[in-house]
């Protein structure tokens, strides 16, 4: 997988190198490439924004610094047709099975934004070159749209394969199939300041165990999740 990131504060991105996904790339598995989108702009002062038709708070980025930069990613994409992620908090809600059906796609591109966002026209013009995506990470504000990338391209990269060495850790997770928070887990020692581990666990009893571990999962779905345990609800 190839993954093109085009902001103002490509240090923002530099954590991609680390850990999972530095590994991954360093194994060949994902290539990610990030562009300053100030390489795009004339101006002595490399502008990107400017203030709003029509009024209004704040600034709005200018088009064609995004135009030339995305382009220049275009001519280098593996397809005809990248994913463009537009990172915003007015976009669909990123979810699980969103992670898993980007991380089929072959070239994706994210577009982190800032201030008040993208004059609009640059969506237009990016639709006739890419599938565009306005994702958001859910209902509170960032400043800008990096944090929001990262956090995309993390759940995504892992879910390309190779990346998380044993796939079976991929399986039984939290928002996985079943749509059921993860068990507790515990490790040793058996017992710790006076918490104990549950008896269960330690029966060795492979059936009794598998059923303690879904109970689990239920209360705390029905618990700290009364929304997705209903949604459950209403699919059986
Ligand atoms: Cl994707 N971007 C920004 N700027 N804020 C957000 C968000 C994205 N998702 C939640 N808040």
């Amino acid at each position: 997988m190839r993954i093109d990131v085009v902001s103002i504060f490509p240090e923002y991105l530099r954590v991609l190198n680390l850990s999972l996904l530095g590994k991954a790339q360093e194994a060949g598995l994902i290539e990610i490439h990030v562009h300053d989108l100030r390489d795009y702009t004339f101006d002595r002062h490399k502008t990107v924004d400017d203030t709003p038709y029509g009024g209004g708070a704040g600034m709005v980025m200018k088009p064609e610094p995004w135009a030339l930069a995305l382009k220049e990613v275009l001519d280098a994409s593996p397809v005809k047709e990248p994913t463009l992620i537009v990172p915003t908090p007015s976009g669909e809600v990123f979810s699980q099975p969103a992670a898993h059906k980007l991380a089929q796609v072959e070239h994706l591109v994210f577009a982190c934004g800032r201030y008040e966002g993208i004059d609009e026209r640059m969506f237009h013009w990016a639709r006739e070159h890419f599938e565009v995506r306005l994702l958001s990470l859910g209902d509170y504000v960032l400043n800008g749209g990096e944090v929001a990338a990262l956090a995309m391209i993390e759940s995504v990269g892992r879910l390309v394969p190779g990346v998380v060495g044993n796939p079976d850790s991929l399986v039984e997770e939290s928002h996985s199939e079943d749509g059921l928070l993860e068990y507790p887990v515990y490790t040793k020692p058996s017992s710790w300041r006076g918490y104990d581990v549950p008896e269960v666990l330690l029966s060795g009893d492979h059936a009794k165990i598998a059923a303690w571990r879904r109970e689990q999962q239920e209360e705390r779905t029905r618990r700290r999740r009364p929304d997705l345990w209903t949604k459950r609800q209403d699919m059986a």
